[in-house]
């Protein structure tokens, strides 16, 4: 009986756990009711009365030994990392979720390349302006509409200070501080006093284009007009320009291209035109030039603007405002692919 208490605490001294788990499985071989030692418990009985007491008390240093081993062996699998448990640090780590890039800043950066290769760098201005920049250098008369509190934010109340309603202002900014040549593509931020829609919201995205020279003529501003319509929606696209009025412009024009969803062939998209209108333009306007300290007899020059939404809706079919400025990553992750 001694020889097998020594030999099973001999087994015991040299186990090992990976984890709680595997020193579970110890306790159970060993310590369990039907366990090692506790047969040998069992074996007691038939110990010689003259022996019981050596045995007995070897026995229970057994017990307290193998508890203690196991109990250890225990401790320390809960410190080290569970395998067991599904921890498997050979796995690679899982991917990161790389963000994807808003239609809206894929779109207006595809346009400043566009404009960027025809020699125009980008200019910025405040969003939050005064009366001067947004409508008077540009024309507005004193009774424009656009000038009341219905279409127009203005800023604690003060009349002359608002959040502009167009880029066009960054036109006057700019030609106010420079000399021509000037040759500019203003991307921003704008804003109007409208109920939000599908089709209509309290703030968008515009990009204005602004080219002043020494004999600058409308047919420099239809040239660049077709180069930029055939750069962004393919070389097949025809533009056709309308008679339109802007107060800062004169002439002013509004520019369709041919439908790129059915060609000009007529669909429910153009509403069965061939065409879609996406952007306004025209001559600078004298008095503008004048307004912004530019001589009008001496200089000319053609501006343009179209909303970033516009063109985004014609190039990827979103026609819903609301969608860019929800922030729902489904929508956002369809653009994952794009340049
Ligand atoms: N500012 C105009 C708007 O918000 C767009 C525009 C039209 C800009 C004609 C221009 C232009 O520079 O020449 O609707």
């Amino acid at each position: 009986m001694l020889d097998k208490i020594n030999a099973l605490k001999a087994e015991i001294a040299a186990a090992t756990a990976e984890s709680a788990a595997q020193a579970e499985a110890l306790r159970i071989k060993y310590l369990s009711k039907k366990g090692e030692v506790s047969l040998l418990f069992a074996d007691f009985r038939n110990v010689p009365a003259d022996q019981k007491r050596a045995i007995g008390q070897a026995l229970n240093e057994l017990k307290t030994f193998a508890t203690d081993k196991i109990n250890a062996l225990r401790a320390a699998a809960d410190e080290a990392p569970d395998v067991d448990a599904g921890l498997d640090l050979t796995r690679t780590a899982a991917p990161w979720r790389l963000g994807t890039r808003h239609p809206l800043s894929l779109v207006r950066e595809e346009i400043i390349d566009i404009f960027r290769r025809l020699g125009f760098t980008v200019a910025e201005g405040p969003e939050v302006e005064d009366d001067w920049h947004v409508f008077s250098s540009l024309n507005f008369a004193a009774d424009h509409p656009a000038r009341d509190m219905q279409d127009t934010f203005f800023i604690k109340r003060q009349p002359d200070v608002l959040l502009r309603t167009h880029t066009s202002s960054v036109q006057s900014r700019v030609m106010e501080c420079s000399k021509p040549p000037i040759r500019i593509i203003c991307p921003g931020r704008v804003y109007r006093n409208e109920a939000i829609s599908a089709r209509a919201h309290c703030f968008f995205h515009q990009v204005e284009a602004l080219y002043v020279d020494k004999g600058v003529t409308f047919a420099d501003l239809r040239q660049t007009l077709l180069y930029f319509a055939q750069e962004m929606f393919g070389p097949e696209t025809k533009i056709r320009l309308r008679p339109s009025y802007f107060p800062f412009t004169e002439p002013s024009a509004e520019m369709d291209i041919s439908c790129n969803i059915c060609g000009g062939k007529g669909c429910g998209f153009c509403k069965h035109t061939g065409w879609v209108e996406i952007l306004g333009c025209g001559m600078v306007d004298p008095n503008v030039l004048e307004a912004c300290g530019i001589d009008s007899k001496e200089y000319t020059g053609f501006a343009l603007g179209m909303g970033i939404e516009r063109i985004t809706n014609l190039k990827y079919r979103v026609s819903d405002l609301r969608l860019f400025s929800e922030n729902d990553v489904r929508f956002l992750e369809e653009f994952a692919s794009a340049r």
